[in-house]
């Protein structure tokens, strides 16, 4: 039975660990940064050495080809998102990279011949770190990412998507062309680490995920008086910070209220002017809400832009709320999962039903194509942030299930 590397899996890892913003504080690695660059020219080389026809698609995302037999035939998709949070962990998504590597490795060195084409994709903003939303590649190729988004979607320093695009010698007009047409896909799969406590709790070696919560993240900007925090009497000010403080313990309140693992988070908020003495006179905050659930996802959603209006009455503020990102809850294709839980047996590899609380490109690929998402167990369940680990050993496990399971869905000649 062929296997996978921990030894090269550890090595590509490393190497791409090195690609920070933030060395000594985790992972920060931006799309379209100088860390985005190096990391682009790694995958690059190590798909030029498997063998792979090399192409970026209109989005920024990097995609290594594998000609299969059947030239006209739908490709099955293999990868992850190469792209990370601030001060994140090296394994959020260069795990699922670096699955496709070495599937594209294995192949090569021992000549295999597959009846589908294969794609090992590297997929561009899946966190939204630097933009908002996320699931950006994913998004671009099911055409959800409109050129408008491209100029809206802004970081912190005000440069949009498609400014950064450009930087990148990406033209932001041709959007579209990211686009993969029907039927051109076969499968989406990802390899994914846990990012939670229950795989390592329980001793299991692989999670084969079913289901995906739903998502929305949404900005709200508070725009209230700044003054003097001497002179003005509390009675007659129009301070953003307090209503925005009342609205992060709502979200909280509203989302333990939902119920069926709902869970809602303020993970940024940002005080204007900013000044010892001065009443803050804008907050900006993101609000992320999450449940199996969609009803309940679009309750909390709806209770807080409620909330929002007391709040402008109460404290003479204004508030809005923007929308970046919404998902639905996704299942995951039936078909796939049973090759995974096959190739598990086979191997003698324990595992679990899991529903994911993590968003990931698997649940947008899912409008397009069967997708397929394992886990493989997070230290301590981390993750996001710099004590993020997974043993390389448990990674080449889950690898070894995606491999044997490419070789029975591809039509693999071994
Ligand atoms: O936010 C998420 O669930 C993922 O890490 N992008
Ligand atoms: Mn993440
Ligand atoms: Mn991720």
């Amino acid at each position: 039975m062929f296997s996978a590397s921990s030894e090269r899996i550890r090595r590509d890892i490393e190497a791409m660990s090195a690609f920070t913003a933030s060395p000594g504080q985790g992972m920060t690695r931006f799309s379209f940064s100088g860390e985005d660059r190096k990391t682009r020219d790694y995958i690059k080389d190590r798909m030029k050495e498997a063998g792979l026809t090399l192409f970026e698609d209109a989005a920024g995302s990097l995609f290594g080809r594998r000609a299969g037999s059947r030239a006209d035939a739908p490709a099955i998709m293999i990868g992850s998102h190469f792209d990370s949070v601030k001060n994140g962990g090296c394994f959020d998504g260069p795990a699922g990279v670096v699955m496709g590597l070495e599937i594209a490795r294995v192949l090569h060195e021992n000549g295999i011949e597959t009846e589908f084409p294969l794609e090992f994709a590297a997929l561009v903003e899946e966190e939204g770190a630097r933009f908002g939303g996320g699931l950006h590649g994913s998004r671009a190729m099911t055409g959800k990412v409109s050129r408008e988004q491209l100029d809206s979607f802004k970081d912190r320093d005000g440069i949009s998507v498609a400014d950064a695009m450009k930087s990148f010698g990406l033209d932001p007009e041709r959007i579209a062309e990211a686009v993969r047409p029907k039927g051109s896909l076969k499968a989406f799969i990802e390899l994914h680490i846990e990012q939670g406590p229950i795989l390592e709790a329980e001793g299991i070696e692989i999670g084969i995920v079913k289901t995906i919560v739903g998502i929305t993240q949404q900005e709200v900007e508070i725009l209230g008086r700044p003054d003097h925090a001497g002179t003005t009497p509390m009675d007659m000010r129009a301070n953003a910070l307090l209503a925005a403080s009342e609205a992060a313990l709502f979200l909280d309140g509203a989302a333990k209220e939902a119920g069926e693992g709902t869970v809602g988070t303020v993970g940024r908020m940002e005080v204007f002017p900013g000044g010892a003495n001065i009443v803050p006179g804008r907050v900006f905050f993101t609000v992320d809400i999450r449940s199996v659930n969609n009803g309940k996802l679009e309750g909390v959603v709806s209770s807080l832009g409620l909330f929002l209006k007391e709040m402008e009455k109460k404290y003479g503020v204004t508030a809005s709320m923007k929308e970046k990102i919404k998902v639905a809850p996704v299942e995951m294709s039936r078909e796939i999962f049973d090759l995974f839980s096959t190739e598990a047996e086979k191997r003698g590899y324990s595992t679990k039903t899991m529903q994911s609380g993590a968003g990931h490109d698997a649940m947008i690929m899912a409008a397009v194509t069967d997708v397929g998402l394992i886990f493989v167990p997070s230290k301590g369940g981390r993750s996001h942030c710099p004590e993020e680990w997974t043993d390389y050993e448990q990674i080449r496990k889950g690898v070894d299930v995606i491999l044997g399971t490419v070789l029975s869905l591809s039509g693999a000649k071994v």
